[in-house]
C-alpha cells in the first residue's frame, strides 16, 4: 500500500464514520472511485441507510463512464454474492476499474470466498490493505461474524473521586449521544432503567431520530409497563431481555428475549447472542456499577469509555465495589488508547490490544 493509497483509506474511514447506525443489519462501509493519475476523487459513497445499495454500487453509478480506468478504495472487502443487492464485484468489473484496494478482509463466507480472485482474474491489480482504522470501523461486523455477538462499548461516568455520576450532563452528555447515535441499540441495567426512568434518546439538536433500540436488562424482579422505557409511547423501538422465569409485563411493540440464567441473572453471554441474532453490530451499554463489574469480569467489554467529571462527588455510590473501576478495567485486560481532554470532563478509552 502506497502513502496515497493509505491517505485514501483514512478519508474513506472518516466520511464513513458518522454513518455508523444508520445501515441495519448491514457494514457501514465507504467506497471512493479515485483518478490514479491526478489522484482526484471521481465519486464518493458510503452503504445507504438501513444497508441497500451498498457503498460500492452507488459510488460506480454516480461515477459513470469516468470509473474505467480508475482506483476503488473500499473499506471493506466488496461482495461477490446475491443477497439482497447484486454483487459489487459484478458492478466493479463491469465499470472497467483498474485496481482495488481493500480496507479489511470480509469473514462473511457469503462474502468473502472467492471474490478477491474473480477481481484479479478480470485483470484488476487487487491490494487487500489489513488498514487498522477499517477494521476499527467495520469492529461490529466482523465480531458479528466472528463470534456471533455485537461489539460492546460501555460508556460510565465517573467523579473525580471515583463515584457514580447520574445522569451525565455537559462535555460527558454530548460524547455519549454521540454514542448513542452511532450504536445500533442502548443497552441499560434494570436498575438504571428504573431509578432515572427516562427515555434513552439522542439529545443532539436534529438527531433524536439517530435514537437506536433501546435495551433493558430485567433482573431478578423482572419488568413491567410502569417504567418509561417499556410503557410509555415514545416513538423509538424497545427490547426487553429476561432471565426465562421471570415476569415480563409489557406492550406488543416491545420485543421481549428470553435468556438462559446465571446464578439469578440472565447470562450475560447468552445476552450479546441473542442480540447478535438481531443483526446487531454495536452494541453501546450505559452500565451502573454492578453491571459494569459484571460485564468486565466476563470479558464482554471491546471497548470502556471512562468519563472522569474534574469534580468531587463527595457522596454517592463508588464506581466498583473494589477500589478503582480503572483497577477493574485493567484486570479485564483493556489498556488506555485514547485520551481527550474537555473543559469538564476527561474521557479515556480503553480497548483490547490486538
Ligand atoms: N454514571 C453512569 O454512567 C451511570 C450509568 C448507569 C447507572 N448509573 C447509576 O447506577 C445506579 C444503579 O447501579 P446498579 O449497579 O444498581 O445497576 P446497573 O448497573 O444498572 O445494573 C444492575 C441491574 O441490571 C440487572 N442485571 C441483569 N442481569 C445482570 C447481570 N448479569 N449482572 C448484573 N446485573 C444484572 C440487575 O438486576 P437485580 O436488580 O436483580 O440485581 C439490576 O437491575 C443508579 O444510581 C444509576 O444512577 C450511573
Amino acid at each position: 500500500m502506497s502513502p496515497e493509497d493509505q491517505r485514501w483509506l483514512d478519508a474513506a474511514v472518516r466520511y464513513a464514520t458518522p454513518f455508523l447506525g444508520t445501515t441495519g443489519d448491514n457494514p457501514c462501509a465507504a467506497a471512493l472511485v479515485v483518478d490514479p493519475s491526478r489522484q482526484t476523487l471521481i465519486a464518493r459513497a458510503v452503504t445507504a441507510r438501513g444497508g441497500r445499495p451498498h457503498a460500492e454500487a452507488i459510488a460506480l453509478a454516480s461515477a459513470g463512464l469516468e470509473a474505467a480506468g480508475s482506483t476503488l478504495y473500499a473499506t471493506l472487502q466488496p461482495c461477490h454474492h446475491w443477497g439482497r443487492t447484486p454483487p459489487c464485484v459484478d458492478a466493479i468489473v463491469r465499470a472497467g476499474v483498474m485496481r482495488v484496494v481493500v480496507g479489511v478482509a470480509d469473514p462473511d463466507p457469503l462474502a468473502a470466498a472467492t471474490g478477491l480472485e474473480q477481481l484479479q482474474s478480470a485483470g484488476i491489480e487487487v491490494v487487500l490493505a489489513e488498514h487498522a482504522p477499517s477494521a476499527a470501523l467495520h469492529a461490529g461486523h466482523l465480531h458479528l461474524r466472528t463470534d456471533g455477538r455485537p461489539h460492546v462499548t460501555a460508556m460510565l461516568v465517573v467523579s473525580a473521586d471515583d463515584r457514580i455520576v447520574s445522569p451525565a450532563a455537559g462535555a460527558a452528555r454530548a460524547v455519549l449521544d454521540l454514542q448513542r447515535a452511532r450504536a445500533d441499540a442502548i443497552l441499560i441495567g434494570a436498575a438504571m432503567a428504573r431509578h432515572h426512568n427516562q427515555q434513552l434518546a439522542v439529545a443532539i439538536p436534529g438527531l433524536a431520530a439517530r435514537t437506536p433500540l433501546r435495551v433493558v436488562l430485567a433482573g431478578a424482579q423482572g419488568i413491567d409497563r410502569s417504567l418509561n422505557l417499556v410503557g410509555r409511547l415514545s416513538g423509538y423501538r424497545t427490547a426487553v431481555i429476561a432471565e426465562s422465569r421471570v415476569p415480563v409485563d409489557a406492550p406488543a411493540s416491545v420485543e421481549v428475549l428470553r435468556v438462559a440464567g446465571l446464578n439469578g441473572h440472565p447470562d450475560l453471554r447468552e445476552v450479546l447472542t441473542a442480540l447478535g441474532k438481531k443483526g446487531l453490530q454495536n452494541l453501546l451499554i450505559e452500565p451502573g456499577p454492578r453491571l459494569a463489574a459484571a460485564l468486565l469480569q466476563a470479558g464482554l467489554i471491546d471497548c470502556f469509555g471512562l468519563i472522569v467529571s474534574k469534580d468531587a462527588a463527595n457522596d454517592g455510590p463508588p464506581a466498583a465495589s473494589t477500589g478503582k473501576v480503572a483497577k477493574l478495567i485493567a484486570a479485564a485486560g483493556l489498556v488506555e488508547t485514547e485520551h481527550q481532554n474537555h473543559d469538564t470532563a476527561t474521557l479515556k478509552f480503553y480497548r483490547r490490544p490486538a
